[in-house]
């Protein structure tokens, strides 16, 4: 390839990547494949003459993705993917691999699989009732019989932002349980520490059999936790890794569903630090939704939750939910959660003293015990909450919602 200056470069992108749609239109995905490595050779070229910046790690996202894609083609070839190798691809190795190992990185896959939703119901989820009104709409959309002649299309790809322990992770659970979805739960940077240099294959892998498992009209949900993870602009081997796991990602989620037929895989993302997903990513996800701190009446309805599941008995004359969550501002689902089991575990040592001495009395003692309780009451949680400091500073809590404002108004990332 001959030497071109950068704005050159940008152009020959541009005409690979046009030339790589229109080939892949017409179906001839080998030709598209090749299209997409020479984008991805100029794109090398082009990062060889940046500077450090956030644009030069942008365009080496874009190399990734550009690679990837040429390899999804290739294995979408109708042919023997495992033996066909790219055209000038001087990582051809990296197409060739033998049955053995594709076996192996499935039963890793396998392994991804999560049965948590099953456990998980819409109503184990305090407050968030327009949220969850608009997920059953949306994810009813993307279910439900579509009339002849329209196209409606629900959500795909959303992504949850916000502080940790506010229910993000229980949202995603709640939708795939509902929709009966077979659940992968993928923590990025464990993939990446396990599988090093694999996690591009490893995330083809992955889609592919969550698209098998939709076989029987079931939708797959792939969740993917601390996606800001894959987006870090450190240096090292580490990023290039999460780099290749993003570009994978992102040319799996991108348009390769099959024209006119639903694509029942759906992806979730989750995040602490949605500042840190760069303009690729967020252009993915159809919807970015802020999972924030807990409103004073959604606390009260999760002490409820969190009390009520677990049985304990509460002195409703004494104890007020409401007067709980006025006392608990900026706490989040987790920290409620915590503070609820805390406070369940001082009432059970006050029961239940004997406990110790029961033990060393041997087996049969112990068993025979039955363990005491009384009912809670407000003031069992004002010695608890004396001193307490919110996970959550009031300057992280406006981050987010600062951020979301500036995504939508054009500004942010
Ligand atoms: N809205 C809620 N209602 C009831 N319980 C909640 C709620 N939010 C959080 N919790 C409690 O906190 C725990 C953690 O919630 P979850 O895992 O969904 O948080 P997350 O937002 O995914 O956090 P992270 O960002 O750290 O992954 C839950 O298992 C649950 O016990
Ligand atoms: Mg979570």
């Amino acid at each position: 390839m001959s030497s071109q200056g950068p704005d050159a470069l940008q152009r020959s992108i541009d005409r690979m990547l046009t030339e790589a749609n229109t080939r892949m239109a017409v179906g001839k995905n080998e030709e598209a494949s090749r299209s997409y490595h020479k984008a991805a050779q100029f794109t090398e070229q082009l990062i060889d003459m940046l500077e450090e910046s956030d644009a030069r790690r942008a365009w080496s996202v874009r190399a990734a993705e550009y690679k990837q894609r040429a390899r999804t083609l290739i294995s979408k070839g109708g042919m023997d993917s495992k033996r066909v190798k790219p055209v000038e691809d001087h990582e051809a190795d990296d197409v060739a691999f033998s049955d053995e190992e594709a076996d192996a990185l499935e039963q890793q896959i396998l392994l991804l699989i999560d049965d948590t939703p099953s456990r998980v119901d819409w109503e184990a989820i305090g407050g968030l009732g327009a949220l969850k009104n608009e997920l059953k709409f949306h994810y009813g959309l993307a279910m439900a019989k579509v009339p002849d002649g329209i196209e409606v299309e629900g959500w795909n790809n959303i992504m949850f932002y916000g502080p940790p322990g506010t229910g993000k992770t229980l949202l995603a659970c709640a939708v795939a349980n509902k929709l009966s979805a077979t659940f992968f739960n993928v923590k990025a940077s464990q993939i990446v520490s396990k599988w090093v240099g694999e996690s591009g294959r490893l995330i083809s892998t992955l889609y592919r059999v969550a698209r098998k498992f939709t076989r029987d009209g079931r939708p797959s949900i792939i969740f993917i936790d601390e996606f800001d993870a894959l987006c870090k602009s450190r240096g090292g081997e580490g990023q290039l890794y999460h780099q290749q796991m993003l570009a994978a990602i992102l040319s799996e989620i991108d348009g390769f569903a099959q024209k006119g037929k639903r694509d029942l895989v759906m992806t979730i993302g989750a995040t602490n630090r949605p500042w840190d997903l760069d303009a690729a990513v967020l252009s993915r996800f159809e919807r970015r939704i802020l999972i924030d701190l807990p409103c004073t009446e959604a606390r009260a309805d999760i002490f409820r939750i969190h009390l009520e599941s677990k049985g304990i008995p509460v002195d409703h004359r004494s104890l007020s939910y409401a007067r709980l969550a006025e006392e608990t501002e900026r706490l989040t689902g987790r920290e409620i959660a915590r503070l609820c089991k805390e406070v369940t575990a001082d009432m059970l040592g006050e029961m239940n003293p004997d406990i110790p001495a029961l033990v060393d009395a041997g087996l049969k003692r112990i068993q025979d015990y039955e363990i005491k309780v009384r009912a809670l009451k407000q003031g069992d949680f004002s010695a608890a909450l004396e001193g307490l400091v919110p996970d959550t500073s009031e300057a992280d809590a406006h981050h987010y919602a600062d951020w979301g404002k500036a995504v939508s108004d054009g500004k942010g990332a």
